[in-house]
């Protein structure tokens, strides 16, 4: 059975000072049955922000980590720096392989790193505006690749001890305003699945399609999280802006709380 999640990703907002009381008022106010909460706050924030949901069922991740274990990459943080502070971790957003210039075969190797550290990955992938344009299949090839290519280096077995989770968060969605609909989310979903399946088919402990959750992201609200949870192939959302709004988050977990229920995950 997949688990549902609502991630929070807040990007580069907050501080070590105002973090925890946020962490906390989302925390206290998204207290759902059978919706696994996970808060991506920015690397200096997270020792806030662990502090704050100390003894809540909330997870907290980083939003990224280096593709090395150690050495000269003065400001980047390894994944083994992220002991006791993290244990998820988002890799291969869009923004990074925007502004960072990250190819499909780093996140690859960050993805090796997070795994080794007995990090939760959150894989994100997406296409732009003109493969959304070009058509459905067109957009799917690209994002089946971007999976494969990051998924293809690592152990099977690895990948799905990790709990690896995908992220399907079509770029142009993303601060947008402008959302996929369920049905390209679901169908994104199913793809990605059928992918995994032939690449790992042959492995008996290896990653399957079927157990691996993929959350939609890209501009979630409460008022659009609806669509995309309907969508039984959808098990939850990576939240931007909207992470950073108590409400909204209450919004999002309380109908994720919903869709829990119907699936049997609420106890
Ligand atoms: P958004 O961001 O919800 O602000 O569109 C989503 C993301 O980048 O993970």
């Amino acid at each position: 059975m997949r688990p549902i999640v609502i991630a929070g990703n807040w990007k580069m907002h907050t501080n070590p000072t105002d973090a925890g009381e946020l962490a906390h008022t989302i925390a206290s106010r998204t207290k759902v049955a059978g919706v696994t909460r996970v808060l991506c706050p920015p690397f200096v924030c997270l020792a806030a922000v662990r502090d704050a949901v100390a003894g809540e069922d909330v997870a907290v991740g980083a939003q990224d980590v280096h593709h090395e274990r150690v050495g000269a990459y003065t400001g980047d943080i390894a994944a083994s720096m992220l002991a006791g502070l993290a244990t998820w971790v988002i890799v291969g957003h869009s923004e990074r392989r925007r502004w960072h210039h990250e190819t499909n075969e780093l996140v690859s190797e960050k993805l090796k790193r997070a795994i080794e550290a007995g990090l939760r990955p959150i894989l994100c992938v997406g296409e732009d505006l003109e493969v959304r344009e070009a058509g459905a299949h067109v957009a799917e090839a690209l994002v089946v690749d971007q999976v494969l290519d990051a998924v293809r280096p690592n152990s099977g077995t690895g990948l799905a001890e990790s709990g690896l989770v995908v992220a399907y968060e079509p770029v142009w969605a993303i601060g947008t305003g402008r959302h996929a609909s369920g049905a390209d989310a679901a169908g994104m979903a199913v793809a990605i699945r059928q992918a995994l399946d032939d690449t790992f088919a042959g492995s008996v402990a290896g990653l399957r399609g079927e157990t691996t959750p993929i959350l939609y992201g890209g501009s979630v609200t409460a008022a659009s999280i609806d669509q995309f949870l309907a969508e039984p192939e959808i098990d939850g959302a990576l939240v931007g802006g909207a992470s950073l709004k108590p409400d909204e988050m209450a919004g999002i977990v309380a109908r994720a709380g919903i869709t829990a229920h119907a699936r049997g995950l609420a106890g």
